[in-house]
């Protein structure tokens, strides 16, 4: 409590100390100055700074992020990040668990920074739902391990993240993975090892989670359409970090997501 407090603090003494330096400090609609309209940016001494988030966000370049180069400062690439080595019976789903919805007050003026390759971005929450994070954004879709460095710049987009214990029940991570893939194209889905065995599942977006023991399809939907796309930056275009993508995310309504989770009716989602 005393730590999500000081955290606070930070993050408005930080939005603050960006309006005094920064005569602009709204979002650039459709797209920032100097950067293109293109999953594929390439980079110049030009374009590689923005006024808002110090490096700028898309622009693939080696001496800051590719997604190619210094990959463990977010990753070892560690096989138990992605798979169960523990007895799945302490993961087992229980419906007297209930899902637990927190949210984390983001200042309106907040802007994430973004970091370079060469530093390392540490998290005070174990799900992190807001931060600092890296200029190039994951495409969207299913990964058999993304860091969170990658997903929470896709948070900030209005994305929706699912993530699950490598050990959790196989049917509720499949029925979660269906429900969150028919709902919205903005959504990237990854194991995350960190997660308790309690509540083995999670959804994330921009200042929000819900972790779960248990699929409730109305309970996933309602996180779904109240709290996707709530993004402070309003885009759909897809990113450019595909390492260990498993399946390209489908549009489902449209590319700005208009309905979500269109097949959900009142008799209960729609499975196939
Ligand atoms: C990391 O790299 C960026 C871009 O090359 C540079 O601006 C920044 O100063 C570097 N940071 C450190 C700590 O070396
Ligand atoms: C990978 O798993 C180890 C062991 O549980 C954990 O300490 C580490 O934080 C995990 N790394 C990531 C990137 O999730
Ligand atoms: C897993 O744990 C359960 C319950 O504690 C036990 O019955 C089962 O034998 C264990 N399985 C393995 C492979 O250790």
């Amino acid at each position: 409590m005393l730590k999500n407090i000081v955290v606070l603090c930070m993050t408005i003494l930080a939005a603050k100390a960006q309006r005094y330096n920064e005569p602009w400090h709204k979002k650039w609609f459709p797209h920032g100055p100097g950067e293109q309209d293109s999953n594929q940016v390439i980079s110049d001494t030009k374009n590689l700074y923005d006024a808002h988030h110090g490096i700028a966000m898309g622009v693939v370049d080696s001496s800051c992020d590719d997604g190619k180069i210094n990959l463990h400062m977010d990753w070892f690439n560690n096989i138990e990040n992605y798979t169960c080595f523990e007895n799945r019976s302490y993961y087992l789903p229980q419906s007297t668990v209930h899902p637990i919805l927190s949210v984390e007050q983001i200042p309106e003026e907040y802007s994430a920074p973004h970091k370079c390759m060469n530093e390392s971005i540490e998290y005070n929450e174990i799900i992190p739902t807001f931060g600092t994070h890296r200029p190039l954004w994951a495409v969207y879709g299913e990964y058999t391990f993304l860091p969170k460095q990658r997903w929470l710049h896709n948070l900030e987009h209005g994305a929706v993240v699912m993530l699950y214990h490598p050990c959790a029940n196989l049917n509720e991570i499949v029925m979660l993975k269906r429900i969150v893939k028919k709902c919205l194209y903005r959504h990237v889905i990854t194991p995350y090892n960190l997660l308790s065995p309690i509540r083995p599942l999670a959804l994330v977006s921009w200042g929000h989670r819900l972790e779960m023991s248990k699929v409730s399809p109305e309970v996933v939907v309602n996180f779904i359409r109240k709290h996707a796309l709530n993004g402070p930056e309003k885009t759909h275009r897809n990113g450019q970090y595909d390492l260990m993508l498993k399946e390209q995310a489908q549009v489902i309504s449209d590319m700005d997501d208009h309905t979500l989770c269109p097949k959900h009716t009142e008799k209960g989602i729609e499975m196939r």
